[in-house]
């Protein structure tokens, strides 16, 4: 129990953010659209949105964000607000429990300002419901009383734009999704925007870093920028107390050897994983509750952290019947395969 709460705190890929992560996100966090890097096309279609709608002093499209963790969605919202010269009401999909929370909420809204509404995912039905009519009209449908005497009172509402955020695309009801104008997927970042993210954050946070340097911690960083600004300021400690302070290559590889981060990027748990998947289940296919309750991890952490870094550089196979290993996954470990079964897979 005490090995994994250790091992869990070193996590670099872990979602949940630690007090000290936050105050990191907060400093590095982009609030403009100039200094978000990277997302050519969504920056270049926002600039003409926002000035279009300020020109006609209406707010904003409404604008659903999906993607794996740490990719930038809460950043882009703020963003958003920021460009838009509006203020920004913040709440997310559980918090919201009951319609009437929601009426609240919107009936307090500034006229023309931002909400957003993170995990937006785990809206219940009912919520959802008083959502439509205020999206698409700006209006708040309540019911008054009961039974046969129940009537319906349309009241109007300040124009908002509604920013949504989730990780799981799939689970957004078509009705909602169908009522944000402007959607835009999140996608892993390259290296080299990566790399330009990882030396702003080192510019913000005074570190002495290299090109190569960068360039190493960027590729080991699973195409995510929460996880570059993670791993550079472990590398920034790991440089202060065995080097001079300075981050080149060579200081950027070992302290990414001593953050167990291997070339790949992958950390000791994507790494469990693969290996679970091999060894106990011939390779898969395996359901993904089987893996989680084989190697002690939650469900929901590996479907929305592990499993898209995995699947899209290729270790990993998604099928109806379950998850396999691939081949990729088999030499990246060392691992020969041992049955006709596995090798046929392959
Ligand atoms: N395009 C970018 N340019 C520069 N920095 C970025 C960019 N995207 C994200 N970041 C950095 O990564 C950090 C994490 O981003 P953010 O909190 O917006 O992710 P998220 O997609 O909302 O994640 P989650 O799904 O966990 O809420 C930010 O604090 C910011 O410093
Ligand atoms: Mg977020």
């Amino acid at each position: 129990m005490d090995k994994d709460a250790g091992r869990q705190d070193d996590r670099f890929i872990s979602p949940e953010s630690r007090d000290e992560d936050r105050a990191l996100d907060y400093t590095l966090r982009p609030r403009h659209l100039s200094e978000f890097i990277g997302r050519d096309k969504i920056k270049e279609s926002l600039n003409v949105f926002i000035a279009a709608a300020k020109m006609r002093a209406e707010p904003l499209d409404h604008v659903l964000l999906y993607g794996p963790p740490g990719l930038g969605k809460t950043t882009l919202a703020l963003i958003i607000a920021n460009e838009m010269d509006v203020g920004l009401r913040s709440t997310s999909g559980p918090a919201i429990e009951r319609p009437g929370d929601l009426a609240a909420i919107l009936t307090n809204l500034e006229p023309n300002s931002v909400l957003f509404i993170d995990e937006i995912h785990r809206l219940n039905r009912a919520v959802e419901e008083i959502l439509y009519p205020a999206m698409e009209d700006f209006q708040l449908d309540l019911v008054i009383g009961k039974g046969p005497s129940a009537r319906t009172l349309k009241l109007d509402l300040p124009k908002f734009t509604l920013i949504g955020a989730t990780t799981r695309a799939g689970l957004i009801t078509s009705p909602l999704r169908g009522r944000f104008g402007i959607v835009h997927n999140f996608e892993f970042y390259d290296v080299d925007n990566l790399k330009t993210i990882v030396a702003r954050s080192a510019g913000i946070l005074g570190v002495n870093i290299s090109s190569e340097g960068a360039y190493e911690i960027a590729g080991r960083s699973r195409g995510t920028p929460r996880i570059a600004n993670r791993v550079l300021r472990r590398v920034r400690d790991y440089a202060m107390v065995r080097a001079d302070g300075a981050i080149d290559r060579d200081v950027a590889q070992q302290g990414l050897e001593m953050l167990e981060i291997d070339e790949s990027g992958l950390d000791d748990a994507d790494r469990r994983l693969l290996l679970a998947i091999i060894e106990k289940f011939d390779g898969g296919p395996v359901g993904v509750e089987t893996i989680a309750a084989s190697i002690s991890e939650e469900r929901d952490t590996i479907e929305d952290v592990h499993e898209p870094y995995l699947i899209q550089s290729g270790f990993l196979n998604r099928t109806p019947r379950g998850r396999i290993a691939t081949r990729l996954a088999y030499d990246h470990l060392g691992i020969i395969p041992k049955n006709k079964g596995q090798q046929e897979l392959l």
